[in-house]
């Protein structure tokens, strides 16, 4: 088969991850007999610095003629300050709602030889496999209005969480799906006690799970679903959530696996059965400050390939290939320097690559 993938390397250690995820991706075809064609575009940072925007029409008509996305990381200390008009991240938000990715996917699993290299107990995170579900075109993010300006009395800004029942139904029913298809365990994370839209929220959930007497839904409150994350996290399944909320939480939730350097992400326009359209990034940012010297995590980007190849192409067994190549060189010993250890082999972003391309090809 053949495929047409829109790669966007964007900023910092973007391009180096990228690198490495398309020679895995290379060595999957070779060794399955799939042609990916890459189609490559500017994104964030440099396509502000080359194209005066942090995302070109051309970009972005690029990516909706594609079959999937491929994306590195945007932002820098140089785009950074608050004065700013444009930022990179303003780039990655257009695309995000211009190719309708309502639903974000971020798998948080911890590989058991990683247990005693992470900040938390080895007792507490074994065993941790959960997936937040995070609304990725609507909440804070996007409602409007949303701005700043100047009263006599000082400088006043506004930002605005707003849904409609639509948006917040198609996003509980990917949750529910997937629960349905995993442990059947739904937790549903809002600010109920607080905030209109999220007793909406939770209102349609109660509704919703009429539909899905075999999924188990509970209601928990963001702040102490950020709480029990550090403390039980092994009893999640499925969350599914607002997007700011979900943007915190799946922050603190990396740290479950060990490292950001690990998690990947799918960003799909619909329910994941059969083939969607989607992107795929690591949930990591830039990281500017070790761009350019060959040391950050390429798995994160690698296993957002492997996530591809499932949902975007439905290619399972392409998948799991690329995902059995990670654990096996992880079981080998070798680690980049965000989740090295004591005994284990230290590698750069090449290195890493390599070993896990060439794994691939068994
Ligand atoms: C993420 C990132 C982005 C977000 C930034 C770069 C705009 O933190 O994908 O989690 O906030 O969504
Ligand atoms: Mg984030």
């Amino acid at each position: 088969m053949e495929f047409n993938v829109a790669v966007l390397p964007g900023d910092g250690v973007g391009p180096e991850v990228m690198t490495q995820a398309l020679s895995v991706l290379q060595a999957v075809g070779e060794k399955f007999g799939h042609s990916f064609l890459y189609h490559d575009g500017l994104i964030g940072g440099v396509a502000i610095d080359t194209l005066g925007t942090a995302l070109s029409p051309e970009t972005l008509q690029m990516c909706k003629q594609s079959d999937a996305v491929l994306l590195g990381a945007v932002g820098g200390f140089k785009w950074d300050s608050p004065q700013a008009k444009i930022h990179p991240e303003d780039g990655l938000l257009a695309l995000r709602k211009g190719l309708r990715l309502f639903a974000n996917l971020r798998p948080v699993k911890i590989f058991p030889m990683l247990v005693d290299s992470a900040n938390l107990k080895p007792e507490v995170i074994r065993g941790v496999d959960l997936v937040v579900v995070r609304e990725l075109t609507g909440g804070l993010y996007f409602g409007q209005p949303k701005r700043q300006w100047r009263t006599p009395k000082g400088r006043q800004a506004v930002d605005t969480l707003a849904y409609s029942e639509a948006e917040i139904e198609r996003i509980l029913r990917v949750g529910f799906e997937l629960a349905r298809s995993r442990r059947k365990k739904l937790t549903s994370v809002d600010k109920a006690n607080v905030l209109q839209s999220s007793r909406l929220w939770r209102q349609i959930a109660i509704e919703m799970s009429a539909d899905y007497p075999d999924v188990e839904l509970q209601h928990m409150l963001v702040d102490a679903c950020a709480m029990r994350f550090i403390q039980r996290p092994a009893e999640f399944d499925v969350l599914v959530t607002e997007n700011m909320f979900g943007d915190i939480l799946t922050d603190e939730a990396s740290m479950l696996a060990g490292s950001m350097g690990m998690l990947p992400s799918a960003s799909l326009a619909g329910i994941p059965k059969g083939i969607t359209f989607g992107m795929y990034e690591p949930i990591h940012g830039s990281a500017p400050s070790r761009s350019g010297q060959d040391v950050a995590n390429p798995i994160a980007t690698i296993l957002s390939v492997a996530m591809m190849l499932r949902y975007s192409f439905s290619l399972e067994t392409e998948a799991r290939t690329i995902e059995d190549a990670v654990l096996a060189i992880l079981e080998q010993g070798y680690r980049t320097y965000d989740i090295m250890s004591e005994g284990r082999t230290k590698v750069g972003t090449k290195e890493m690559g390599d070993l896990i391309a060439e794994k691939v090809k068994g």
